[in-house]
C-alpha cells in the first residue's frame, strides 16, 4: 500500500516509522511518503494558511496550497481516497480502518490552527475522518493513528495469529478482548484466573470465550 500524508511537520513522524508494526513493514506491503504543504505552495515566505474570512481567530489551511501540492505529487487530483483529519468527519472505527487497509493507494491531509478552508474537504478530498469527540491540535497525531492501524492490517505486520482475535474482530464478535495475564501467577494475593493454567487448551478457549467483553 501506498500511503501519503501531507502535514507541515514530515519529520514528526520518525518516531512512529520506528515502531513496530510501521517499521517492520515499511519498505515491504508499506510505501509511506510525508509531504510537506511548504515545499509545494505558491505563496511566498511558506505561507500555507490565511486569516478566516468573516473574521475571528486562527488562520485556515488555503486551498490553492492544497491544490498546489497534489500538482506537484500526482499532476492534479488523485484518482485514489483523499482523507481529511477533521472533528467534523466520519469517526474512525476498526471497520473503518478495515475499509482503508483494502486501498492500494491512500492521501492523508493534516491541517492545524482553525483547519482546513471547507473547499479542500469539499473538493480536494473523498473522505473526511474524525479520531474522536474532542479537538486536538493538528491532523498529525489523527494522520499517525490512522497510519498505525492501517499497518497492523497490512500481511506480515504481525506475529501470525495476533491481529485475527483481537478487540473489535468478526472472531470476537467485534466484542472486547477477554481479560489477558502473564506472570507471576500470584502478586499481592492477587490470583490469575485458575483455568488459565490448567494447560487444557479447550478449557480456556472456553473461559476466554465467556470473557470477552
Ligand atoms: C484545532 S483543530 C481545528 C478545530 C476546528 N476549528 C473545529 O472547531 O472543529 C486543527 C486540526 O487538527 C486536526 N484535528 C483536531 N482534532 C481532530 C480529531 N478529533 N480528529 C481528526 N482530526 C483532528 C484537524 O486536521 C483539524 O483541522
Amino acid at each position: 500500500m501506498q500511503l501519503d500524508v501531507f502535514t507541515l511537520v514530515p519529520h514528526a513522524y520518525a518516531w512512529l516509522t520506528e515502531q513496530r508494526p510501521v517499521a517492520t513493514v515499511l519498505g515491504s506491503e508499506l510505501d509511506l511518503r510525508l509531504f510537506s504543504y511548504r515545499d509545494t505552495t505558491p505563496l511566498r515566505s511558506g505561507q500555507v494558511d490565511d486569516d478566516p474570512y468573516g473574521g475571528g481567530a486562527g488562520m485556515v489551511l488555503r486551498v490553492d496550497v492544497v491544490a498546489a501540492a497534489f500538482d506537484a505529487v500526482y499532476g492534479g487530483q488523485p484518482a485514489h481516497r483523499v482523507v481529511a483529519l477533521s472533528p467534523q468527519g466520519r469517526p474512525l472505527t476498526q471497520e473503518v480502518v478495515e475499509e482503508l487497509a483494502h486501498e492500494d493507494v491512500l492521501t492523508l491531509l493534516s491541517a492545524r490552527y482553525e483547519g482546513f478552508d471547507e473547499r479542500i474537504v469539499e473538493h480536494l478530498c473523498t473522505d473526511s475522518i474524525s479520531i474522536g469527540p474532542y479537538v486536538l491540535s493538528n491532523g498529525d497525531l489523527p494522520a499517525m493513528v490512522l497510519v498505525d492501524a492501517i499497518a497492523r492490517r497490512l500481511p506480515g505486520a504481525l506475529a501470525e495469529g495476533s491481529g485475527e482475535v483481537e478487540s473489535f474482530s468478526a472472531e470476537l464478535g467485534g466484542g472486547l478482548e477477554y481479560p489477558q495475564y502473564t506472570r507471576p501467577a500470584e502478586f499481592r494475593g492477587w490470583h490469575v484466573p485458575e483455568v488459565l493454567l490448567s494447560g487444557d487448551h479447550a478449557v480456556v478457549e472456553r473461559w476466554r470465550k465467556d470473557h470477552v467483553r
